[in-house]
């Protein structure tokens, strides 16, 4: 499994230099929905990266943003890969935007890389080994005073089309907490909330290469990542609250204080 950390730790920082000859250069851009955007870029570094898997593991699947689910039903691992989490970001030349690489191994999530390119942050977990920034040892925030916290959340690509979009949601949680920040890439969420820059974070309407990686590292970190519902962690569910324990409890107190 240490061979899978490290060649995912490899791949990452290897799109991320092909990431970065584009940030800020002309880029072909297509729409995928009303806002939902993807870039010349995107679809590069997804190649890449599912290419450099195919060389060194060819047994094992893969579901991408951009291709989707590659089954190799005899396998043990699938790579869940973003290959730019933040597009919207790199597209208007925002720096805040990662390649993420989930790793399961036979259904469990066990390893998580995020790198953020133009910070040159790399941050890892591997399941049972803690959680690393540039190799540094993090930890999830231990503030529990809701005034003194900062918390991240994010809105989906459909929120005009349903009202299940976290705008009320939002607006309760900016009054309780001493602010908001909305960074446009889950998976930097997830990540700077594994490392204690964010106090918390939820999130409605997210897919599964938006959290695969980040899931490893906050638990990694000392965090705890559920539903918004209290419900067990799903990749698939499209809802996350993470932090401390006492933090997630007094943040779905806001959210959510009917439960
Ligand atoms: C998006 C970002 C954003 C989140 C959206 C995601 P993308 O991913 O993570 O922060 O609010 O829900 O879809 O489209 O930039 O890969
Ligand atoms: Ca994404």
């Amino acid at each position: 499994m240490n061979k899978h950390l490290e060649y995912a730790k490899q791949f990452a920082k290897e799109a991320g230099v092909l990431i970065l000859k584009k940030f800020r250069n002309p880029l072909e851009i297509e729409k995928k929905g009303v806002v939902d955007i993807v870039t010349d870029a995107d679809k590069k570094a997804e190649a890449y990266i599912i290419g450099s898997i195919y060389h060194r593991f060819p047994q094992d699947s893969i579901l991408a943003e951009e291709s989707g689910e590659i089954d190799k039903k005899s396998s043990s691992y699938r790579w869940i890969i973003d290959p730019i989490d933040g597009t919207t970001n790199f597209a208007q030349g925002f720096s805040m935007f990662a390649v993420s690489i989930g790793i399961e191994y036979e259904g469990e999530l066990v390893i998580g890389v995020v790198y953020i390119p133009h910070l040159n942050e790399l941050f890892y977990a591997i399941k049972g080994g803690g959680a690393y920034l540039n190799d540094k040892k993090i930890s999830i925030s231990s503030k529990t005073d809701l005034i003194d916290s900062v918390w991240a959340t994010g809105f989906p690509y459909n929120k005009r089309e349903t009202n299940n979009n976290n705008l009320l949601e939002h607006n309760k949680a900016i009054l309780a907490c001493r602010d908001i920040r909305r960074a446009g890439s889950a998976a930097i969420d997830m990540v700077y909330t594994a490392c204690g820059i964010w106090d918390g974070y939820w999130e409605k309407g997210i897919k599964p290469w938006d959290i695969a990686a980040g899931y490893v590292i906050v638990k990694e970190a000392g965090g705890v990542i559920e539903g918004i519902d209290g419900s067990q962690f799903n990749l698939f569910s499209g809802e996350i609250i993470t932090g401390n324990r006492e933090m997630v409890s007094k943040m779905r107190d806001i959210i959510y204080p009917s439960i």
